[in-house]
């Protein structure tokens, strides 16, 4: 048994993390959703309709925090589109979300689930920080927490200095680093940035292709096409397939503090002798191979497009 419970903001690659942890028939056993990529509106509806479109609206929902701790929302529309979902139409949610929120659904599992439940956090973490201040205990009643956050050796992707999740709430991300888990994972920039579809690989996708894989060609387009980028990052797909299989990543324990305001607001900064342990190198070729066999993706070895993507 290896129960999951993902936050995410549903956006176009916690869509494709939700796709690849169904393909593998993972134990995914909730979704909550937050504001981050997009509006709490559309991350919660992204969420259903894609759970919806591969066959897992049984799934239930829960909706979480419309905005960060202290800072003031904003989105990443410019990269997600308008919808999330890079403009793709996915169809509609068969299914309803259910009542509690986010944080009190995050209880409730992984009380449920004692010590077995692993939480997959794919947006800001301000969800899981309310959950923490609600039940501090819940770090030690989940099995491991595995976040798709924060950039500890490179440059980041929001300003030079800060990744996306932690910049939007930092002072989330202070408390999450903080707390006393039995184990926390971070996989950040320094591993996400190895891991992307490329322009070729999306190039053999049939435009016809439904599912799974008519999914990631419909919503990665806008990437090639309107914004003529050449990969497609796998940053929380990479943080799914870390929590089903640590042995993709090297891990290096460290302790993180983030910087919460200012022109360096949202830097992850390491130094020795904590617990968080930090994704430091990955099996790229690994994880796509596995990525593209769950979804159906024709897998081309594509060095040279992957250290061009940007
Ligand atoms: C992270 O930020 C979001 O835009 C993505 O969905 C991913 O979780 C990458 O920095
Ligand atoms: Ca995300």
């Amino acid at each position: 048994m290896n129960p999951i419970l993902l936050d995410c903001d549903t956006g176009v690659d916690d869509a494709a993390a939700i796709a690849y942890a169904l393909g593998l028939e993972a134990d995914l056993v909730a979704c909550t959703t937050v504001a981050g990529n997009i509006h709490i509106d559309l991350t919660t509806g992204n969420t259903l309709k894609v759970l919806s479109l591969l066959g897992a609206e049984d799934v239930p929902v829960f909706r979480g925090a419309s905005r960060p701790l202290v800072q003031p929302f904003q989105d990443a529309s410019h990269v997600h589109g308008g919808n999330g979902l890079g403009g793709a139409e996915i169809g509609e949610a068969l299914a309803a979300e259910s009542d509690l929120t986010a944080p009190e659904a995050i209880i409730a599992y992984a009380e449920e689930f004692d010590g077995e439940l692993t939480l997959v956090a794919t947006g800001p973490l301000t969800n899981i920080a309310i959950a923490l201040s609600l039940r501090p205990g819940i770090a030690q009643q989940v099995r491991k927490l595995v976040l798709m956050g924060g950039s500890f050796f490179n440059p980041g992707n929001v300003t030079p200095y800060a990744e996306f999740n932690i910049w939007a709430d930092p002072d989330a991300a202070t408390q999450v680093f903080a707390a006393d888990w039995n184990e926390i994972l971070a996989i950040g920039l320094d591993v996400t940035h190895q891991v992307a579809i490329t322009k070729k690989m999306w190039e053999l996708i049939p435009d016809d292709a439904e599912g799974a894989v008519g999914m990631m060609k419909a919503i990665s387009e806008r990437t090639f096409v309107t914004r003529v980028r050449s990969g497609f990052f796998l940053h929380d797909p990479l943080a799914m397939a870390v929590a089903l299989d640590e042995s993709l990543v090297t891990l290096t324990p460290y302790a993180v503090d983030v910087v919460v305001d200012g022109e360096e607001r949202g830097r992850t900064v390491v130094s020795d002798g904590g617990n968080v342990l930090v994704a430091t190198a990955v099996d790229a070729t690994g994880f796509l191979q596995r990525f593209c066999a769950a979804l159906g993706i024709p897998y081309i070895d594509d060095v040279d497009g992957i250290s061009a993507a940007e």
